[in-house]
């Protein structure tokens, strides 16, 4: 008896291990294009992932989808890692509109283009990202000049000239108004031009509990607002002399929730983040979340297909002689290539 039981399990044990099941199932690699919808609500999602994470400098737009690749996650949903062309709007972080409404610089307004990387999961339906890695760069002095020769050159950030030009412009804006005292957050971007000498500077600011005039008497009284009242606002000057300054600030409504913390905590009067010295723009390299090549949480199948260039399709000579010790491929036309990159929405750059 104990003989035959032992012989039962020894035989449930061995058709359980005949049985293809786990990681014997083949995975099934969808395919999609760059334009696809789906591509597009991804990167969208992205998008609005980066934009909310980036704490410095300005807002992103999607120029164009440059790869996807859909992979099977285990034991449930997908894996979609994406690569974003994006360009750099004139909103900065702290402006609340849409990206949807921000307006993408003109190439003759030095063009900054990011690139990213980004990895989500799609779970019955929805998208959430997992992580981000990008970088961004300046169009070069060169390029400017050649579309458009007298355009000013942006300056350094830390430029002296271009500090105090901030200094000046927001001095004179909070004297000419009866509105809440502002205080500098960050200096955005910056141009210095010659004959006339013009220094034209944008900034972004954060509202106070003062009054201009209560600010006079005692500035370093001044405060910012309580974080369920919490205001900021975005100026644009040019300082031509000391005594000739254009300057025109616009505050926006409280944003419920929306504190901006590393902005008022780290660089509240204007403190330049370490990484900004010596540099033209707010590189979006700051703002990596997770890590593109962690694969802890999903499966191994997808741990061995990285981001690639989307290779045209080999043929397969027919009647080729295999390698017997390779498995034969599946029988069928082999694999569909997604359609890459997608369409440009705003300029090619
Ligand atoms: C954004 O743009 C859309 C379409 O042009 C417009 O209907 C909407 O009012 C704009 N939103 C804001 C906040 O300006
Ligand atoms: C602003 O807030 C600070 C800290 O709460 C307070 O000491 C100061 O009196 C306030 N200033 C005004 C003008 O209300
Ligand atoms: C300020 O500078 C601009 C540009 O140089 C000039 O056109 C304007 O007349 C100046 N205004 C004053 C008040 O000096
Ligand atoms: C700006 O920062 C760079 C890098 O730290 C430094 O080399 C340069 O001297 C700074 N410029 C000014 C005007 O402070």
């Amino acid at each position: 008896m104990k003989v035959l039981v032992a012989l039962l399990l020894l035989v449930q044990l061995l058709s359980c291990k005949a049985l293809p099941h786990g990681p014997f199932h083949p995975l099934h690699t969808r395919v999609i294009d760059c334009d696809d919808p789906e591509s597009e609500e991804a990167a969208a999602i992205a998008l609005n992932y980066i934009n909310a994470h980036h704490p410095h400098g300005y807002k992103y737009a999607l120029n164009s989808i440059e790869k996807i690749k859909v992979l099977p996650r285990r034991p449930f949903g997908e894996i979609f890692v994406l690569e974003l062309d994006l360009l750099e709007t004139v909103c900065h972080v702290v402006n609340p509109l849409p990206i949807e409404n921000c307006t993408v610089r003109p190439p003759t307004d030095y063009v900054v283009e990011g690139d990213c990387d980004v990895k989500l999961v799609k779970l019955e339906g929805s998208f959430s990202v997992l992580s981000t890695k990008c970088h961004s760069t300046l169009d070069s002095a060169e390029d400017i000049t050649q579309i458009c020769s007298d355009c000013p050159i942006l300056a350094l950030l830390n430029d002296s000239q271009v500090i105090n030009a901030v200094d000046l412009a927001l001095t004179e804006y909070n004297r000419g108004q009866d509105g809440a005292y502002l205080k500098l957050l960050e200096i955005g971007r910056a141009q210095v031009q010659h004959f006339p000498d013009i220094v034209s500077v944008e900034f972004a600011v954060v509202v106070t509990n003062c009054s201009a005039k209560d600010a006079q008497d005692h500035v370093d009284d001044c405060q910012l607002l309580p974080k369920d009242l919490a205001q900021f606002g975005f100026c644009n000057a040019a300082v031509f002399t000391k005594n000739n300054i254009t300057v025109s600030c616009t505050i926006y409504d409280h944003q419920p929730g929306v504190t901006h913390h590393h902005l008022t905590h780290d660089h509240l009067g204007g403190q330049l983040p370490t990484v900004v010295q010596g540099f033209k723009h707010h590189d979006l390299r700051h703002s990596h979340h997770g890590s593109v090549h962690d694969t802890s949480e999903s499966s191994s199948a997808e741990a061995s297909v990285g981001l690639k260039p989307a290779i045209p399709v080999v043929k397969r000579a027919v009647g080729a002689v295999q390698d017997p010790t390779v498995p034969s491929p599946p029988v069928g036309p082999g694999p569909r290539h997604p359609v890459c990159p997608g369409k440009i929405r705003h300029f090619q750059v």
